[in-house]
């Protein structure tokens, strides 16, 4: 029996002794996808899927200090106030790099993420309780750095962007240590943290527009000390709901920080309709996982994804996924 098998009848015990848990959406027909509720029955997947004591990443450093401010300012008009900015992805680069791309072909990434992001898609615009966060809010994260929420996200962004229907935003949370525009090749710019210090720049001033027509990217912007607080301001809360209101099919992607390492994640955290947990194969320890979801527990949306598998044979790494 395979982990993800094993992790599925443990589900299937876990759901029907719990039953205040209610089922998920059907997956017929996805071999490998697995539905968890909540975290209680996502640990179980964990209990199933990741190494016990194997420990490779450690917590042992803070984040660095966060890097001095970019060096954008000269490059921008004394007037805040321009039109959104177009910016060149390199597509042939991200193929190379192995990146979900239109033109890529039948890849079995391509493959991977079209399972990943159908459940995802429904919920994101599903029925939504009065209370409850937007569902097209989805946010990329994981126990500790390093496991891929930054290729998940990118990946599940092209991805989605590929859907007719759908528009992306691809927003980069991981404010003190950005990488979504290095790893698309792209130079530092104005973002999110711009916004929330700066009253006078809205949405429109700092996003970025891409040859992926339907793509969109908000950098994560100047680094602060701040970040932690600007996260849980109210002025977020606005942001998050224009940015989750104002196109009502669009989906935003949040690349994240890892949750055992700053409070940013919880904060941020707490605005989603979704989150998707990044578990690196034969990394990530349980006790890492298990600490990950204890941060964001009571939030039922909680997706976890095995990333970098290596038990197809040709295939370098790829995902396994379990939603929640
Ligand atoms: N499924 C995958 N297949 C191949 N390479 C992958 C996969 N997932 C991640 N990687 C590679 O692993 C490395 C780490 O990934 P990534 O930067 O996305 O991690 P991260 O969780 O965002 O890290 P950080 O916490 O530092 O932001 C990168 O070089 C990325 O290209
Ligand atoms: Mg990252």
């Amino acid at each position: 029996m395979s982990i993800i098998e094993k992790a599925a009848s443990r589900i299937d015990r876990q759901r029907s002794a719990a039953t205040a848990v209610p089922a998920g959406p059907a997956e017929a027909g996805v071999a490998h996808a697995v539905l968890a509720d909540s975290p209680a029955v996502a640990e179980a997947v964990i209990h199933e899927a990741v190494v016990q004591d194997k420990v490779i990443h450690e917590p042992a450093h803070a984040i660095p200090a966060a890097p001095a401010a970019l060096a954008i300012g000269n490059e921008q008009p004394a007037t805040p106030k321009f039109t959104t900015r177009r910016v060149e992805l390199d597509l042939a680069r991200m193929r190379e790099l192995g990146m979900v791309t239109a033109a890529g072909g039948r890849t079995p990434l391509l493959e991977d993420f079209r399972i990943i992001k159908r459940p995802l898609l429904q919920r994101a615009f599903g029925e939504r309780s009065p209370t409850g966060k937007p569902g097209n809010l989805i946010m990329v994260t994981s126990s500790l750095p390093g496991e891929g929420k930054t290729y998940t996200a990118i990946n599940l962004a092209m991805s989605i962007a590929m859907e007719l229907d759908h528009t992306v935003l691809l927003v980069d949370a991981d404010v003190a240590r950005p990488s979504v525009l290095r790893t698309l090749g792209l130079p530092n710019q104005r973002g999110l943290m711009d916004i929330l210090v700066d009253d006078k720049l809205d949405m429109a001033d700092v996003m970025l527009r891409t040859n992926v027509d339907t793509l969109s990217i908000l950098p994560a912007g100047t680094s602060t000390a701040r970040a932690t607080e600007l996260l849980a301001s109210s002025t977020m809360t606005n942001l998050v709901n224009e940015i989750a209101n104002r196109y009502p099919d669009r989906v935003v992607i949040f690349d994240s920080p890892p949750l055992l390492l700053t409070s940013e994640s919880r904060e941020l955290a707490s605005h989603m309709g979704q989150i998707v947990m990044v578990v690196e194969a034969q990394t990530t320890t349980q006790h890492a996982v298990k600490e990950a979801l204890s941060q964001i527990e009571g939030f039922n949306n909680v997706n976890l994804i095995y990333n970098k598998t290596r038990d197809l044979p040709g295939i370098e790494e790829t995902y396994d996924y379990h939603y929640g």
